[in-house]
């Protein structure tokens, strides 16, 4: 069987969790390829909502192996905290897999991160302050500590020791702060070592081998295409692919083996850290859209910027990640609106952009072109087809559909799993 992709359009927060819920049921393995703590998904499940961060949403299915790729930077005591505060609440974590491959976020990682906001001043990205970036720096200067260097005490001192030598430098004469003790380091590295190893594996043969036995496995993206290091809004981005490309080398999945790529896109348009957002709004509308869409950070916490919807970046997310379908989220929040202005375009310096300017600069500069579609007022949560709809709220779905690249074959209606219009199958 194929796997698939599902990954987020926008700058996340579109709703994944959701859609890798919808799939559960016909999925054998879902695993997450990018990010790390950083993400937030929520999952409601009948009056039960689920704040995930670390583990794969499909950790809440029963039958599901969810599994933690080679390319997820992984905080350990986030982990088994999260793993604890999951079983507390009755569901079984037990199947878990991480990758011996994954690379470990450790508490200099965590300063840095914080750190290094404070002296961007007015240049910061807006972390989260989980490490992420510096994790991933680590990685890519080769000063990384992966999951199976644990298992090594002498090499993870030499790893950590390697680490910390020009960190420790910088934190004293640069930052001003305290040297990190490396043995401290090791000492907690080491004290995860039991309950890790059991849950640590080869994951790209597991996954090769679940493929070759008919398998579904889902390839579930943190953060978003706008959020990627490579095709977001650089450098108000993560660090790391959030983008179909990730999916390969994040799990070990080849590209030949992904037929289908999803993703989310919410009916109107969030953001959360710095960076810029062409239809933010500062006025009623967007708070409106704040309220009633519950538009607050689920890892964070912070309020996310809100704005209408952007065809532009949809065409953008459907280009660089080859979207087989989209699922377009909380429809329902957009209930009441008179008008529903769309942006079909961008105005940069009087010059008009139907495709992503090729520059940063220019897309700082783009003021949104709008189409502006008839809203309506009816209750829409209880439709589960396109005729359920009210004929504006169908309308603006075809539209959305036509502007933005690829096939709408989902549209949710309302919080719950079931509150959802199935147009097409997903797997
Ligand atoms: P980092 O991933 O913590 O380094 O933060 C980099 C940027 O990505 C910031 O603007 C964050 O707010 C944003 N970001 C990271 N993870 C998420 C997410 O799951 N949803 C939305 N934004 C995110």
């Amino acid at each position: 069987m194929p796997a698939i992709a599902l990954l987020g359009a926008q700058w996340g927060d579109e709703g994944k969790g959701k859609a890798t819920d919808l799939l559960g049921d016909r999925v054998d393995y879902v695993v997450k390829f990018n990010g790390g703590n950083n993400a937030g998904h929520t999952v409601v499940v009948g009056d039960q909502t689920y704040a995930l961060h670390l583990l794969p949403s499909g950790v809440i299915t029963p039958g599901v192996v969810p599994v933690i790729g080679n390319g997820v930077v992984v905080d350990l005591g986030v982990l088994f905290s999260e793993i604890d505060a999951t079983t507390a609440r009755g569901i079984d974590c037990s199947r878990l897999v991480v990758s011996a491959n994954a690379h470990v976020i450790t508490p200099y990682h965590v300063q840095m991160d914080k750190v290094g906001e404070r002296f961007l001043g007015n240049r910061k990205i807006g972390t989260t302050g989980r490490g992420i970036g510096p994790a991933y720096a680590d990685k890519m200067s080769r000063l990384g500590v992966r999951v199976q260097d644990l298992f090594d005490e002498k090499i993870l001192r030499q790893k950590v020791e390697g680490a910390l030598d020009i960190k420790n430098q910088l934190l004293v004469k640069g930052y001003n702060r305290k040297a990190i003790s490396i043995d401290d380091v090791v000492a907690e590295l080491l004290s995860y070592v039991e309950r890790l190893h059991p849950l640590v594996a080869d994951t790209t043969l597991l996954l090769d081998r679940a493929l070759n036995d008919g398998k579904v496995v889902l390839l579930e993206a943190g953060q978003a295409t706008m959020l990627d290091v490579d095709h977001g809004t650089y450098p108000f981005v993560t660090s790391s692919n959030a983008t179909a490309g990730g999916a390969c080398t994040g799990s070990g999945i080849p590209p030949t083996r992904i037929d289908r790529v999803v993703a989310v896109v919410k009916a109107y348009t969030t953001r959360v850290g710095e960076g810029p957002m062409p239809t933010e709004l500062h006025d009623a509308d967007g708070e409106r859209l704040r309220s009633v869409g519950a538009e607050y950070g689920v890892t964070t916490g912070r309020p996310r910027r809100c704005g209408w919807y952007d065809a532009v970046i949809a065409r953008y997310a459907a280009r660089v990640n080859g979207v087989t379908d989209f699922v377009l989220t909380k429809l329902d929040v957009l209930t009441g609106l008179e008008r529903i202005p769309v942006c079909v375009a961008y105005d940069v310096d009087g010059v008009r952009h139907d495709e992503m300017p090729m520059t940063q600069t220019e897309f700082h500069h783009a003021r949104p072109v709008y189409e502006t579609l008839p809203g309506w007022d009816e209750d829409i949560s209880a439709a589960r087809s396109l005729e359920d709809l009210p004929k504006p709220a169908r309308s603006y779905v075809e539209a959305l559909e036509a502007m933005s690249g690829a096939p709408i074959s989902v549209v949710g209606v309302g919080p719950d799993r079931d509150e959802t219009v199935a147009i097409r199958e997903l797997v």
